[in-house]
């Protein structure tokens, strides 16, 4: 490992300073460019975020040539790590032939007919530029099928950020630039609450549609029970009202067909992005078609003034996207890359978890499938030790997300990772089939040193 820890008398900013100085120039001219410096919510870091100059398999390099695991993998994307080299091939290829052809292409069926095959409920596949937009016409959809406005998604599960799914729980005022008319389309519920569901749902005949994450939101951040996911998809059926699973994350990781294929609750609506496009952009709504029947064109001016569901996007299933998309789930199809790193995300929480215990701290590291989240502390005693079930899926998790908790510990812990060569999503992170036993390891030992560090500091509640 190129990273180099600084002597115990620096403080951990100090050593996020000196380590990265290439990107604090690169970023004092950002700032002039870009709001915060930075091109996504998720991206802007105080001092200054990392500016990576090349990845490979499990690693990036920043512009300090520091080697970093990389446990982003490009949101979730990269489930078969940087540069694959049979997408890279197809990509390379595909450029020879043209990028964009503004028509039909072979490709695009090819990688339309992977996704039919893999996810259960794909019965017709439209494919969009981003998730975002895949949420946007699921929702659209929704409405168009059943002729009802509202929608109701739970609490902070994230689908993306057109204006309906960044909508809190009222009496919240709408977020900044969204119109009231369409916060009040959204209903905002908690999770695990299924009679409150059910009671909206029989007094409100204006529900088009249920939207949720299916593993919890955040990409199971806040723990989801599958049991609850079972009930929702009951109560939908039972009250006639459609279940949108926002696969976008899970999609292609937690199995070939996704959380709906590893759990066996069938939505009606699919949102899909990410790994569908091989790492480059893509999105897609895909479900039932009879409700996907709503994009198709008629020979009926009436359906098509009224019925029709427009969409355009000059993007959608470009050639390239299509080219990454297709090879990368003819992987996916053959099933070891949901193995793989589901399995290699058990053996990171364990040895996350081994470090707490190793500290004596009452946090720990939890998720699902291939995903992990670290809580530092119990939120509700720092001085009680939380249990890894506590933060599973037993029905009501006594859950607080450490990022919402503590925003300014969770800083200085991604700077620390980052100073000892790791890098994280939020509070967390996921797995490609890239990673080796031998990284979590080496993860593990980083966030060894950077909990240390931390202690060091006195800023972890509870710690002695
Ligand atoms: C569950 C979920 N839905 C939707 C989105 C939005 O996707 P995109 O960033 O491609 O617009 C994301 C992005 O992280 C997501 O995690």
């Amino acid at each position: 490992m190129s990273t180099t820890i600084g002597s115990s008398s620096q403080t951990l900013d100090e050593q996020f300073i000196r380590q990265f100085a290439g990107s604090a120039a690169r970023f004092q001219e950002a700032v002039e460019i870009f709001p915060n410096g930075a091109t996504h919510d998720g991206r802007a870091q105080k001092p200054f975020p990392l500016y990576i100059e090349r990845a490979q398999g499990a690693h990036k390099w920043d512009v300090d040539g520091n080697r970093i695991i990389d446990f982003l993998v490009g949101h979730g994307s990269l489930l078969l790590g940087h540069g694959h080299p049979a997408i890279v091939e197809a990509v390379a290829a595909q450029m020879q032939r043209g990028t964009h052809y503004g028509a039909a292409h072979e490709r695009e069926v090819e990688w339309g007919r992977r996704v039919q095959r893999l996810i259960p409920s794909a019965e017709r596949v439209r494919f969009t530029s981003s998730g975002t937009e895949a949420t946007l016409m699921c929702l659209r959809l929704a409405r168009a099928y059943t002729g009802r406005s509202k929608v109701i998604k739970f609490e902070h599960h994230f689908h993306g950020w057109h204006d309906y799914v960044v909508v809190e729980e009222p009496p919240a005022p709408p977020p900044a630039g969204v119109p009231a008319g369409t916060a009040d389309s959204m209903l905002v519920l908690p999770v695990h609450d299924l009679e409150r569901l059910e009671t909206v749902l029989k007094n409100d005949p204006d529900i088009a549609a249920v939207i949720m994450e299916p593993t919890g939101a955040g990409y199971s951040s806040y723990p989801l029970d599958p049991d609850f996911l079972a009930g929702v998809r009951k109560l939908t059926l039972d009250y006639g009202v459609l279940l949108i699973m926002d696969e976008v994350i899970t999609g292609f990781r937690c199995a070939p067909g996704g959380a709906q294929a590893a759990t066996g609750v069938i939505p009606d609506l699919t949102s899909i992005a990410k790994i569908l496009a091989g790492g480059l952009p893509g999105g897609a709504a895909v479900g039932r078609a009879d409700i996907m029947a709503h994009l198709e064109y008629r020979d009926e001016p009436e359906w098509n003034a009224r019925k029709k569901v427009r969409h355009q996007g000059t993007f959608n299933a470009n050639p390239l996207s299509a080219s990454a998309g297709s090879t990368a789930l003819a992987i996916v199809a053959e099933g070891w890359p949901a193995r793989h790193v589901n399995d290699l995300a058990a053996m990171l929480r364990d040895e996350f978890n081994q470090v707490l215990d190793a500290h004596g701290l009452t946090g720990c590291v939890y998720g699902t499938y291939s995903m992990f989240h670290i809580a530092l502390y119990n939120p509700h005693n720092p001085h009680e030790k939380l249990s890894v079930a506590d933060y599973s899926s037993a029905g009501q998790p006594p859950f607080i997300s450490m990022r919402d908790v503590d925003p300014a510990l969770y800083g200085k812990m991604k700077r620390g990772l980052q100073v000892n060569g790791v890098d994280l999503m939020g509070d967390g992170g996921m797995l490609s089939t890239a990673h080796t036993e031998e990284d979590v390891s080496e993860a593990a030992a980083g966030f060894d040193r950077t909990v240390g560090l931390l202690k060091q500091e006195g800023v972890i509640p509870g710690a002695r």
